[in-house]
């Protein structure tokens, strides 16, 4: 199978390779790097040889593939998707980016919790399949096991989403911000003396001054937070928050009787892992220890943490989790809403199950 990919350099696709080359993924097919920039150069170090770089926007040589992965955004597959379906290229597209999501003809892959919808897809001779937003496959990756068993009614997911999900050069400022911060007082933090409301004070003249270094997000993110991500909808919903309830019922094919998903997404000075607060109606009441075990064995990669303080604070927080494929799950309560009322917490990282690790297994499917 010749696999054509794009965009291997970015972060997502950094990523993906690296997983790739960890599941020795490569060994089962036969890759072709493409590129924008640097046609005719090496491909990356794989563990065998691969053809020089070849022209990312010549159609004449993605028209060979079998598959093409591509992580190079939604631009690019705006430019090029249409061009190689109109000449009949009938090939496998398998896409990082959202311009094709919520198309007919396309699946977005979440292969432990939609596999029968991705097979289906397939049977029925579907040849695009998309990786989710970051947001909704992680939320889903934690609790498909509700949906599996046809408990939700409703769910309000408050997110908590990391700089990585607005991309590489954002992790890059978020890091100088907090440096910026700490320079402002280096003296006053030296001095054990110094008084907490002059420190508090520079650091708000810091964070306020046009010296602060916002190019990226456009505002302070270090020691503040940004409750708006993506663009504004005409409904009062930013895009993000809209894809949660189009995009889950799409992943799960129940759009044509959605269940509603709406809450707030928010920016926090989180590196790489989404966290998410879930409020979740249940259709019926189930008692605790039932909800926990479903979720636990609705996939390897869930994992129930004790509502316990000791384990949240060590287990269930985005250092623990960063650079990780586990999704854990935990402060699981009742709510005093009544007991159809489930509270839960999740953190899963943005880059793996969020970004590269469908599109990876996507392939193994297609593969095998
Ligand atoms: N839109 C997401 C975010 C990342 O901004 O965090 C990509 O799914």
């Amino acid at each position: 199978m010749r696999v054509g990919f794009v965009g291997w350099r970015g972060m997502v696709g950094s990523v993906l390779m690296e997983r790739m080359l960890a599941e020795g993924d490569f060994n089962d097919i036969d890759p072709i790097f493409f590129t924008t920039s640097n046609v005719g150069g090496t491909g990356p170090n794989i563990g065998k040889s691969t053809p020089t770089l070849k022209d990312a926007t010549d159609i004449s040589e993605l028209k060979n593939m079998d598959a093409i992965v591509s992580c190079q955004g939604g631009d690019y597959t705006k430019s090029v998707f249409g061009a190689l379906r109109n000449i009949g290229w009938d090939g496998y597209w398998i896409d990082a980016a959202s311009s094709l999501r919520m198309a007919d003809d396309a699946i977005i892959v979440l292969d432990p919790v939609n596999r029968a919808v991705v097979d289906q897809g397939l049977s029925q001779g579907i040849k695009n399949y998309v990786g989710g937003n970051c947001t909704v496959s992680l939320m889903l990756m934690a609790i498909g096991g509700l949906f599996q068993h046809d408990l939700v009614e409703w769910v309000s997911s408050m997110t908590y989403q990391a700089a990585s999900g607005a991309g590489a050069q954002n992790m890059r400022e978020l890091i100088t911000q907090m440096g910026f911060l700490r320079d402002s007082v280096a003296d006053e933090l030296a001095n054990p003396a110094s008084a907490i409301l002059s420190i508090d004070q520079k650091i708000t003249d810091a964070m306020r001054s046009g010296d602060f270094p916002s190019d990226q997000f456009g505002h302070p993110l270090a020691g503040s937070l940004l409750p708006f991500i993506d663009t504004q909808l005409d409904n009062g919903q930013s895009r993000e928050e809209w894809k949660g309830q189009s995009e889950t019922n799409k992943i799960l094919g129940t759009s044509a009787s959605p269940t509603p998903i709406d809450g707030t997404c928010v920016r926090i000075g989180a590196m790489r892992c989404h966290s998410q607060a879930l409020t979740i109606k249940l259709k019926k009441e189930v008692p605790l220890s039932d909800i926990e075990a479903l979720l636990a064995e609705a996939n390897p990669w869930a994992k129930v943490i004790p509502n316990d303080r000791e384990a949240t604070l060590s287990e269930l927080t985005p250092t623990k989790v960063t650079g990780t494929l586990s999704v854990p799950v935990g402060r699981l309560r009742k709510m005093n809403m009544g007991p159809e009322y489930l509270n839960a917490f999740t953190v899963g990282d943005q880059l793996l199950w969020g970004a590269a690790e469908p599109l990876r297994r996507m392939l193994r499917i297609l593969v095998e």
